[in-house]
């Protein structure tokens, strides 16, 4: 079974951004499956993915929010900012061969995405279909 599955609460009402978030998704989802199938070798390629698929995203958001008119693009940013750091020691940690459970990063992942899709994501919601 899938670790994330899509559901419409997951919807900011933006195509392309759900698109991006669901892709998101698919990419814990392979992570945590290579997990699984015990291919920790892969690893660190697929959270290079996930960093390089979350800058951009990331990238389309803000720029997204800032034409829009939302508020809160600084803030906003900071946090999507702390969290490549925050991938970025965790890969860091798992190259230098050590102390990371890697059943711990997947599911940091999945709980960093959804509470961010359902928290801070979902407050542009209106600014996007006013
Ligand atoms: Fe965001
Ligand atoms: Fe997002």
């Amino acid at each position: 079974m899938a670790f994330l599955s899509w559901h419409e609460r997951f919807s900011v009402g933006h195509a392309e951004i759900d698109q991006q978030h669901q892709r998101l998704f698919e990419l814990v989802n392979h992570f945590d499956d290579v997990i699984q199938m015990g291919m920790v070798e892969e690893l660190p390629r697929i959270v290079d993915d996930v960093m390089h698929l979350s800058e951009a995203h990331f990238r389309f958001e803000e720029g997204l929010i800032q034409d829009i008119g939302f508020p809160v693009v600084a803030e906003h940013r900071k946090i999507h900012r702390e969290l490549l750091d925050q991938v970025g020691h965790m890969r860091s940690s798992m190259m230098v061969g050590g102390h990371v459970s890697h059943k711990a990063v997947v599911r940091f992942l999945a709980d960093w995405l959804t509470n961010h899709i359902l928290r801070e994501d979902m407050e542009y919601k209106p600014y996007l279909t006013s």
